[in-house]
Order: C-alpha cells, then sequence, then structure tokens
C-alpha cells in the first residue's frame, strides 16, 4: 500500500487530471462538457485518488432517480459511470479505496443499490467489482461500439427473480 495515497472528494478544477486518465486508461471517453457535468451535478459522489498531491486515479459516479420514486416506488439507484488508476499504481489496493469512497457517498445519499457495466473481457474490474460486493445481473450483448458485451454488476439487494451469472 503507497503511504502517501489519499482519497478526496472530486472537484471541478481535477476535470483535466480526470479527462487525461481516462483517456490513458480506457477505450470510453466522453466529452469536457459530460465530464462537466457530472463533477457539477454530482460531485459530492466522484472521487479522485493522489499519491503525493497528484492526481493518479478517478472515479465518476451518480445518482439516478427515476420518476416513480419520488411516490416511493423504485428508489433512486447510484450509477458508477467510469473509474481508472494509472498503471504504474495498479494492483496496491487504490482501485478499491476509490470505489469504497464513493459508494460511501451514494449510500449517505440514500440510494439502496448501486450497478455499473464493464466489458467482459476486463477480469481485472470484474475481479475488483466482485471483491466489493457486486454481482453479475446480466449480460448485455453487443453493449460497446467494437461489438463487446457488457456485464452489468450491481451491489445491493438482491431481487429473488433475478438469474445470477456468477
Ligand atoms: C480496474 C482498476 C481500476 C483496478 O484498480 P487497482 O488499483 O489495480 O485495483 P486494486 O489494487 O484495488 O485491486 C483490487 C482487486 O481487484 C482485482 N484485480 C485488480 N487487478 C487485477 C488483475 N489485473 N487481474 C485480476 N484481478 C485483478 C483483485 O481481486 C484485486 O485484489 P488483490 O490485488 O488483493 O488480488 C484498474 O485495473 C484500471 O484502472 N483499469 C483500467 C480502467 C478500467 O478498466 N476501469 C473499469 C471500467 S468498468
Amino acid at each position: 500500500m503507497t503511504s502517501e495515497f489519499t482519497v478526496r472528494q472530486a472537484e471541478l478544477t481535477d476535470i483535466n487530471d480526470i479527462i487525461k486518465i481516462n483517456r490513458l486508461c480506457l477505450p470510453e471517453n466522453y466529452s469536457f462538457d459530460f465530464f462537466y457535468r457530472i463533477l457539477s451535478e454530482f460531485g459530492y459522489a466522484c472521487a479522485v485518488g493522489e499519491v503525493n498531491g497528484e492526481v493518479i486515479g478517478y472515479l465518476l459516479s451518480r445518482i439516478e432517480r427515476p420518476f416513480s420514486s419520488f411516490i416511493g416506488l423504485n428508489p433512486s439507484k447510484g450509477h458508477v459511470i467510469s473509474i481508472a488508476v494509472l498503471p504504474q499504481y495498479r494492483r496496491q489496493g487504490l482501485g478499491i479505496l476509490i470505489m469504497k469512497y464513493g459508494m460511501k457517498k451514494l449510500i449517505e445519499h440514500k440510494v439502496d443499490s448501486i450497478y455499473l457495466e464493464v466489458r467482459v473481457s476486463n477480469v481485472a474490474a470484474v475481479e475488483m467489482y466482485k471483491k466489493l460486493g457486486y454481482y453479475i445481473k446480466r449480460e448485455f450483448k453487443q453493449y460497446y461500439r467494437d461489438g463487446e458485451s457488457a456485464f452489468v454488476m450491481e451491489w445491493g439487494k438482491k431481487d429473488s427473480t433475478e438469474e445470477n451469472h456468477e
């Protein structure tokens, strides 16, 4: 574990570091406006990890409130949009720490489940999510632009009627 590692809430001033890490680490890239919107609206559920003051990883997440949540049906869900840690800092437990920070914030904001999409070939991420208690809820065929399928993984209350792919 890197001793100088800290996790904190992401601020708008982190946007360029976050975009740089996103482009380096993932094929799923977004516009500046998208990052700006998520950080402005859901900054409390977004995080950065720093080593000696340098941003080396990030998490973007948001809360989705279906209309029916306002009348007590279908509670709000957390959605992990994107997470990445720079390659040279991986496998030291930092991804898990960044995720835990964001999950705690989402739970404090009253979500009782959190979901995400992940490439079926992304063993590192799938294993990290499993370690955090996520389960594979379903497979979304040809979800990504290049035709790869996604696992939809979820943390939280499990519906007993759901098929479990684990
Ligand atoms: C996924 C990612 C964020 C993990 O970050 P990390 O800091 O390396 O994760 P951690 O060190 O906290 O690893 C936690 C657990 O995840 C699993 N894991 C992580 N990397 C793994 C790998 N390469 N192979 C298999 N399992 C892996 C292990 O269970 C690990 O625990 P362990 O080291 O005790 O065995 C990182 O690999 C990354 O940035 N990947 C590119 C971006 C990406 O794919 N993001 C997810 C998009 S859905």
